[in-house]
C-alpha cells in the first residue's frame, strides 16, 4: 500500500483463535496486509486453542479454510499462501491458566534483539480483563525489550460504570499507549469513504450543515442475519450490539465539524463534541 510504513516484526498473538472474529475478520485481514507488504515475513501469527488436540498442521488448514472463504485471493497464489503458512505459530492452554503464559513467552520470536508483541483479545469480554492480568503477571506486558500492545473488540463493558471498571483495571497494568480499542465497523469502505466524501469534496463540504440538511437517517443493511449467534444476541441486543458503538460512531463522522488534521486524537476530539451535543434520551 503506497505511503503505509510495514511494521516491525511483531508476534501477533490471538487469544481466541477458533473463533467467530478470527476467522471472519481478523485472519483476512491479516492476509490483507501480508499481500500489501505491511507485515514482514518474519513476524509470527500465533493462535491460542485451548483444544489439546490442535496441532500446527490443524491450524495451518483452518486458517487456509478461513482465507479460502472469506479471501480467497491469498490461498489461489500458492506463493503468498506459503508466506502466510510459514508465520503461523500454535499455543495451547485456556486463558485462565498461568502454565499457558508461560509456554507462550517462549513462543514469542526476537528479531534483531527485539521481542514485540500485539495481543489481540478475540474472547468472550468476560475474559478480558483477566487475561490482560495474567499476561501482566507473567511479564509479558513489559516493554523493555519491545512494544507490546493489547486490542480489543467492542463492546468494552455494557454500561458506563462497567467500561469505567475495565479502564481502570487495564490502567494497572498498562499505559494508556499500549490499549487499542477497536470497532471493526469503522473500517468498511463505506464508513471510510465518510470522511473523504465530507471534507475532501468541494461541493459537499460547504453545504453539509443545518442549513442545508433536513435531517439524516443512517441506515444499516447487513447481509448476514442472526444465524448462530442466538445465545449472543439474546443477551445484547441489537441496540447495544449496533446502535451504542457502530452507529454512534457512523453518526459522529456525519455530524463532526472538520478535525485539524485526520490524526486519530484530531478525529477522536471533535467525535467527542458531538457526543456532548447529544441530547441524552430517557430510557423509556
Ligand atoms: N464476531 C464478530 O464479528 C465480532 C464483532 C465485534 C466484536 N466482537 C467481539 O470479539 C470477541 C470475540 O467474538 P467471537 O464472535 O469471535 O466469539 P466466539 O466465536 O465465541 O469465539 C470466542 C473464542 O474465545 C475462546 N475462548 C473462550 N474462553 C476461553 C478460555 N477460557 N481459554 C481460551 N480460549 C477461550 C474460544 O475458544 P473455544 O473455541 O475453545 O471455545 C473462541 O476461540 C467478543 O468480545 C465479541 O464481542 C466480535
Amino acid at each position: 500500500m503506497n505511503g503505509v510504513p510495514q511494521a516491525e516484526p511483531c508476534n501477533i498473538v490471538i487469544f481466541g483463535a477458533s473463533g467467530d472474529l478470527t476467522r471472519r475478520k481478523l485472519l483476512p485481514a491479516l492476509a490483507r496486509m501480508q499481500g500489501w507488504n505491511l507485515i514482514t515475513p518474519d513476524s509470527r501469527i500465533i493462535g491460542i486453542m485451548r483444544d489439546p488436540s490442535w496441532q500446527l498442521n490443524t491450524w495451518q488448514d483452518y486458517v487456509h479454510e478461513s482465507l479460502r472463504e472469506f479471501h480467497p485471493d491469498t490461498v489461489n497464489d500458492p506463493a503468498r499462501w506459503e508466506s502466510v503458512s510459514a508465520m503461523l505459530e500454535l499455543t495451547i492452554g485456556d486463558l485462565s491458566e498461568p502454565s499457558m503464559y508461560q509456554r507462550l513467552r517462549e513462543a514469542l520470536k526476537t528479531t534483531n534483539g527485539k521481542t514485540n508483541a500485539l495481543f489481540y483479545l478475540a474472547i468472550p469480554p468476560q475474559w478480558y480483563e483477566a487475561a490482560v492480568s495474567n499476561l501482566h503477571k507473567a511479564g509479558l506486558l513489559d516493554e523493555s525489550d519491545g512494544f507490546r500492545r493489547i486490542v480489543i473488540e467492542k463492546p468494552f463493558g455494557n454500561d458506563l460504570d462497567s467500561a469505567r471498571k475495565l479502564n481502570q483495571a487495564f490502567r494497572e497494568y498498562v499505559k494508556e499507549s499500549q490499549i487499542y480499542r477497536i470497532d471493526h465497523y469503522l473500517g468498511k469502505e463505506g464508513v471510510q469513504n465518510l470522511m473523504v466524501f465530507r471534507f475532501a469534496n468541494t461541493v459537499f463540504e460547504p453545504l453539509w450543515n443545518r442549513n442545508y440538511i433536513d435531517h439524516v437517517q443512517i441506515s444499516v443493511s447487513e447481509n448476514i442475519g442472526v444465524e448462530y449467534r442466538a445465545g449472543y444476541y439474546e443477551k445484547s441486543g441489537a441496540l447495544m450490539d449496533m446502535i451504542q458503538s457502530h452507529l454512534i460512531q457512523v453518526m459522529t463522522l456525519v455530524a463532526m465539524e472538520v478535525p485539524v488534521s485526520l490524526d486519530g486524537n484530531a478525529v477522536r476530539d471533535e467525535k467527542v463534541k458531538v457526543l456532548r451535543s447529544v441530547r441524552p434520551i430517557p430510557p423509556d
